[in-house]
């Protein structure tokens, strides 16, 4: 039989590359999203791509009701949730929204979960939940750390939740996926991700420089303890990504997990600086980026890459795609956009 996919946020930018790998795979998905970072038009490049069109709900997670509803119409055999709000700088200045969709959120699915008789969690966390760990690259066995940010701290609580609902409730398992820095878009340039305003994150910067719409990217700091002296992230492909999510809910549908709640780090095992993604990004593009150096950012971190050997044997999944693909990817996806503001 079809396995069933209840995708919360599904239209977002992890979320829809999500949807692609699992329509791909052989699965039936539902989308559930709020729109509140994501637009319509997405279910499109989804079609696009795919050949099918998804059941979407505009619904907000929050809303145990409207969300009872559509888990009585489905029937799933696991839930992917993605749903939940991002910005690192917005949660220090709106702390209560951070909480309140975050941990509701993943409270809701929860509780419909057992109510409904949906056995399977996998959980968006975040590389975020080790801060500046002493000892690179991170395994999962590294602790974490006190959260930097209330977005931050909502990933570290919603992984405590799942940690103690899993225990006392053996009707429900999670797998929780720590992501590294997810980058680039769908070959296709059909789908990618889609910031609103300024953006916060390095590459959405790089390519609205790149294309003009931005005169210049700011890298935050040359005066690391690193070789080139920038910040070190581990940069991992959005399909490669969500191609995770494909094998986790596998996993869990197919009984071969080894304990009610496992987590995996979702990354490349490479550390790459943030002024080598500038130069690769020129190279791989044929273009030059205006960009200069300035002061170091508050709140980032000197380095963090992922040891993820845990997921390449214990999962069967490795990020395959290289950086010069990616951030030709990323730099397709602009001039998609761009492309589509024209005509
Ligand atoms: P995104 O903002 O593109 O996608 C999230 C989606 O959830 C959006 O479409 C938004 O409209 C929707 N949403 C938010 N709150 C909702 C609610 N209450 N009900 C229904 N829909 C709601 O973000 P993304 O980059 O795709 O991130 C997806 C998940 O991965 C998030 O949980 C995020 O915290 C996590 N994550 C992201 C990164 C990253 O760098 N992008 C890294 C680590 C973890
Ligand atoms: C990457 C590097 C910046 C913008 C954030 C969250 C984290 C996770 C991923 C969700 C850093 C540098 C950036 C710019 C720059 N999200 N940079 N100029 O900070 O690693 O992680 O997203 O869980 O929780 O904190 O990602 O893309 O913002 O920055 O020089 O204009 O690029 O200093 O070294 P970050 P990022």
């Amino acid at each position: 039989m079809v396995k069933r996919v209840l995708v919360t946020g599904g239209t977002g930018y992890i979320g829809s590359h999500t949807v692609v790998e699992l329509l791909e795979a052989g699965y039936d998905v539902v989308i559930v999203d709020n729109l509140s970072n994501s637009e319509r038009s997405v279910l499109k490049g989804i079609e696009k791509i795919t050949g099918r069109r998804v059941p979407f709900h505009k619904a907000d997670c929050q809303d145990e009701t409207a969300m009872r509803r559509i888990f009585r119409q489905h029937g799933f055999d696991a839930v992917i949730h993605f749903a939940a709000s991002k910005a690192v700088g917005e949660s220090v200045e709106k702390p209560l929204l951070y909480y309140r969709n975050n941990l509701s959120s993943l409270m809701n699915i929860l509780t419909l979960m057992r109510e409904c008789g949906v056995p399977n969690l996998v959980f968006s966390s975040s590389c975020t939940v080790y801060g500046q760990a002493e000892k690179l690259p991170v395994s999962e066995r590294t602790p974490r750390r006190e959260a930097t940010s209330p977005y931050g701290n909502t990933k570290h609580m919603c992984e405590d939740i799942i940690r103690d609902s899993v225990a006392a409730y053996p009707e429900i398992r999670s797998i929780a996926l720590r992501y590294f820095n997810p980058i680039g878009a769908h070959e296709s340039a059909e789908i990618g991700e889609l910031p609103r305003g300024v953006p916060n994150n390095l590459i959405p910067f790089v390519t609205q420089t790149a294309a003009g719409i931005r005169p210049m990217l700011s890298v935050f700091g040359d005066d690391y303890n690193t070789p080139d002296g920038s910040c070190i992230r581990d940069y991992i492909n959005v399909t490669d990504l969500a191609k995770a999510h494909v094998v986790a809910v596998a996993r869990m549908t197919e009984g071969r997990m080894k304990a009610p709640f496992e987590v995996f780090n979702i990354g490349t095992g490479r550390g790459v600086s943030t002024l080598e993604v500038v130069r690769t990004f020129e190279k791989v593009n044929n273009l030059k980026l205006n960009y200069k150096i300035v002061g170091r950012r508050a709140g980032d971190i000197e380095a963090v890459w992922a040891n993820p050997s845990y997921a390449n044997e214990e999962l069967g999944w490795k990020a395959e795609k290289s950086l010069d693909e990616t951030l030709r990817s990323a730099w397709k996806w602009q001039q998609h956009l761009d492309n589509k503001k024209h005509k």
